[in-house]
């Protein structure tokens, strides 16, 4: 589906969590942005797990903390853009958003400045795991880049502030093309374009003629379009119903919650930014920090977003491998972390995940 990425060139140093410094070529450099609050001690199990499963990655762990620049605004350092720029893959922990001041949010800003315009969240029931559907398998792909999320807003007089909603033909068109090769890609049958073009005619209706003119290049695929609050009611009633699902951008986060919520929360949901040049994959839970730095937190979704990153990487067998083990893991319910319904810290689970490892 993806372009192979840059071999990688030789003169790579390899610094893993002790320190101790080799020499690989064959190995792939990845950013990786702990994050806060529980960010690092997430991060820590991903990277123990890696390492147990020997997959030949590197991490280039860098501090995204924003920094201020000449024109006084807060941004990414450059240092942590760089690495990104050239190892054109990242994984990244939590990070804090303020809310209505300060700098906008840095998970955003990630996205904007890579360009990373396609939001993929494949929600899928967890055996063990129960919730109200052990049935659910379904794919948002929402738009990253623009649309409510476009930062565009001001006072047109005290007591009345405007938002703009800003919809490109190009971003549509490229969100869309991505959704029907995810879809082919991954042997999936229908996309659904989810919108509001009753309403919203113009910004949701150019979105909407984008998918279908996309729809039309790909007849493999059936296509379906339909209202956001009745996909809301229908995903609720019935979510085998669906299956690929391509929106604009503040759709997209609602219904990706949604679905996350069906399958046991963002705790286990993961998450991958995709761009034409790279990726970035994520874990879109919150930073905890009520339980930050006591080894209570979970890494799965940081771990199954490190999982869709090793097979956007071509690296399957060891997506395989780590996947099961941490499946095995959960459905056998012995060593679980709190929120998963167990008393095991993030390091007993840890264990319990690389002890299954095949
Ligand atoms: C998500 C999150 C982000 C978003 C926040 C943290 C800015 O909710 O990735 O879904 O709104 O996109
Ligand atoms: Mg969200």
């Amino acid at each position: 589906m993806h372009r192979q990425l840059r071999p990688l060139l030789s003169n790579i140093f390899r610094c893993n969590t002790n320190n101790s410094v080799r020499y690989e070529s064959t190995e792939r450099v990845v950013t990786l942005i702990p994050g806060d609050g529980i960010g690092p001690e997430i991060s820590v199990a991903v990277q123990q797990i890696f390492s147990a499963a020997k997959v030949p990655i590197i991490w280039e762990k860098v501090d995204v903390s924003p920094v201020k620049y000449p024109d006084g605004k807060f941004g990414i350092p450059q240092k942590a853009i760089d690495s990104f720029l050239k190892n054109r893959i990242g994984l990244k922990g939590p990070l804090a958003t303020p809310i209505g001041k300060g700098h906008r949010s840095l998970n955003l800003e990630i996205r904007k400045v890579f360009s990373l315009y396609a939001n993929v969240r494949p929600c899928r029931s967890i055996e063990g795991h129960e919730t109200l559907y052990d049935n659910v398998d379904v794919v948002t792909i929402r738009e990253n880049t623009e649309g409510e999320y476009s930062g565009i807003e001001h006072e047109i007089t005290p007591g009345v502030v405007q938002s703009i909603k800003l919809i490109t033909e190009k971003a549509s068109r490229r969100v869309a093309e991505y959704a029907f090769e995810y879809a082919k890609s991954n042997g999936r049958k229908t996309v659904t374009s989810v919108h509001k073009a009753n309403i919203m005619r113009m910004s949701d209706g150019l979105f909407l003629s984008c998918c279908r003119q996309v729809a039309e290049q790909h007849p493999d695929i059936k296509y379906k379009e339909m209202y956001l609050d009745t996909v809301c009611l229908n995903m609720v009633q019935d979510p085998s119903r669906f299956d690929v699902l391509v929106m604009p951008n503040l759709y997209g986060d609602i219904l990706s919650d949604l679905c996350a919520g069906l399958i046991g929360g963002l705790g286990v949901t993961p998450s991958g930014n995709i761009g034409k040049e790279g990726a970035v994959f994520e874990s879109v839970h919150g930073t905890a920090p009520d339980i930050a730095g006591q080894d209570k937190a979970n890494p799965t979704a940081l771990l199954l977003s490190a999982i869709m990153m090793l097979r956007y990487l071509n690296l399957n067998p060891y997506a395989d491998s780590i996947e099961n083990a941490c499946y095995s893991v959960i459905k056998a319910k012995k060593v679980l972390t709190g929120d998963l319904g167990g008393t095991a810290t993030c390091s007993q689970f840890t264990q319990e995940i690389i002890s299954k490892l095949a």
